[in-house]
C-alpha cells in the first residue's frame, strides 16, 4: 500500500488526484491533505469522505512525515521546485503537476534531488495519458506512416477563470505561473508533440500575444519548431477557444494521422497505398485504431502509483519535464527577440 500526502487542495487535487487515489484504494491510501488554506483541505476531506486523514497547513510538516511514501504536488507552479526538492530530500517519491516548474535551473534542482535520494520524480503531463494519444503514439511507433516530416498540435480552452471559477488568480501572475497560455497549456501540447516525434526540438520561432483577456500574461501562442533531423513542427495554444479542444496532425512519407479529442473516431490514419509512379492522392487506406480504457488523469495517477509499487522508473521523468520546459523558455525568448532561438 502506497501512503500518500497531497499538497495543494485546489482544483487539480479535487478533479484529478483525489478521485483517482480514492478509486485506487486497494493500492493507495491518502493520509495527509495539506493546504495553506486549511478550509480547502477540510472541504476535500469531507467531499471524498477521507475521515481518517490528517489536515496540515504547513507543507514542511507534510514532507517530513515518516508514514508517507509519496507526495502529490498540486500547488501553483512557482512552488513546485522547493516542495519537490524537500520531498525528495525526505525520501518521498513525487508526482508533480505540470509544468515541472517555471525555470530550467529549478528543474535541474528537482532532478538532482530525486537522483541523490533514489526516489522517483514524475511530471503529470496529462496528454500523454489520454488513451487517444496513447493509441496515436502506437501508430507513429509502428512505422506505418513512414518517416515523420511534419507534426502539428493545438490545444485550447476558455481560460483558467472557468477551470477554477475565478479563484486561482495566480494563473495571471507571471511570478507565480511563469507566464500565460504558453506555459499553462503550451506545456501540454509541446510535451505531447515532443513525445509523438521522439526527437529533440532544437530551434523555435514564437509569436506569443495577449489578444482578448484583460490580463498581464499571454492568452494565445503559435510556435514553429525545428527538430534535430531537420523535420518541422508547430503548436498553437489558446485561452480563448470555446469549447475545449486538443488536435494533432502528423505527416509522414507514407501517410498521415489526425487526432481530435472528444470526437467519435478520435484517431484517423490515412495511408497512401501507392505503387511507384501512381498518384498518392487517390490510393487511400483509412484506419481508426481502437482507443484503450481510462480517463487521462486516472491513467496518470494509477500509473505513478504502479511505478512506485513495481519499482519502475516513470516514463514522464523529471528529465522529460525539463526538456519540455526548455522549449517553453526558448519560445518566450524567441517572442521577445522576434527571431528563431536555439533550445538550450
Ligand atoms: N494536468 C492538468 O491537466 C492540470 C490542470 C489544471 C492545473 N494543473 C496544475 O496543477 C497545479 C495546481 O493548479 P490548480 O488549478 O489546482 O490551482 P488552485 O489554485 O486551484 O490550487 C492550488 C492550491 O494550492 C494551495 N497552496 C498555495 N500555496 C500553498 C502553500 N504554500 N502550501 C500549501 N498549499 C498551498 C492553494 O491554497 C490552493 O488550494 C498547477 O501547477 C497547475 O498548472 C494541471
Amino acid at each position: 500500500m502506497v501512503r500518500v500526502a497531497v499538497i495543494g487542495c485546489g482544483k487539480i487535487a479535487e478533479r484529478a488526484s483525489l478521485p483517482n487515489l480514492v478509486n485506487y484504494k486497494e493500492k493507495a491510501q491518502v493520509r495527509v491533505l495539506c493546504d495553506i488554506v486549511e478550509s480547502k483541505a477540510k472541504s476535500l476531506r469531507d467531499k471524498f469522505e477521507l475521515c481518517g486523514v490528517d489536515i496540515i497547513k504547513d507543507w514542511k510538516k507534510a514532507v517530513t512525515r515518516r508514514d508517507i511514501d509519496v507526495i502529490f504536488i498540486d500547488t501553483p507552479n512557482y512552488l513546485h521546485e522547493e516542495m519537490t526538492v524537500a520531498a525528495c530530500n525526505n525520501k518521498k517519491h513525487v508526482l508533480v503537476e505540470k509544468p515541472i516548474t517555471i525555470a530550467v535551473k529549478a528543474a535541474d534542482n528537482m532532478i538532482k534531488a530525486a537522483k541523490k535520494n533514489g526516489v522517483y520524480l514524475m511530471v503529470e503531463q496529462t496528454q500523454r495519458f489520454d488513451a487517444v494519444h496513447q493509441a496515436a503514439k502506437k501508430v507513429i511507433d509502428s512505422g506505418i506512416l513512414g518517416k515523420i516530416h511534419n507534426i502539428r498540435g493545438r490545444i485550447g480552452h476558455a481560460g483558467p477563470e472557468y477551470w477554477s471559477q475565478g479563484q486561482a488568480h495566480w494563473f495571471y501572475d507571471k511570478k507565480k505561473s511563469g507566464g500565460g497560455a504558453m506555459i499553462d497549456i503550451g506545456v501540454h501540447i509541446t510535451d505531447l508533440i515532443r513525445w509523438f516525434a521522439g526527437k529533440k526540438i532544437t530551434e523555435v520561432f514564437a509569436t506569443i500575444r495577449t489578444i482578448e483577456k484583460p490580463v498581464k500574461v499571454d492568452d494565445n501562442a503559435t510556435v514553429l519548431f525545428k527538430f534535430e533531423d531537420g523535420s518541422k513542427g508547430e503548436i498553437e495554444c489558446s485561452w480563448t477557444t470555446r469549447p475545449y479542444e486538443v488536435l494533432t496532425f502528423v505527416y509522414g512519407s507514407k501517410g498521415k494521422m489526425m487526432t481530435a479529442i472528444g470526437t467519435e473516431k478520435p484517431v484517423r490514419v490515412v495511408i497512401a497505398k501507392t505503387k511507384k509512379g501512381e498518384d498518392p492522392n487517390c490510393t487511400l487506406e483509412e484506419m481508426y485504431p481502437e482507443i484503450g480504457p481510462g480517463a487521462p488523469w486516472e491513467n496518470a495517477v494509477h500509473y505513478f502509483i504502479d511505478c512506485v509499487i513495481k519499482g519502475q522508473i516513470p516514463f514522464v521523468s523529471g528529465e522529460e519535464g525539463r526538456e519540455t520546459m526548455r522549449v517553453i523558455n526558448a519560445a518566450y525568448e524567441s517572442n521577445r527577440l522576434g527571431k528563431w532561438v536555439k533550445v538550450k
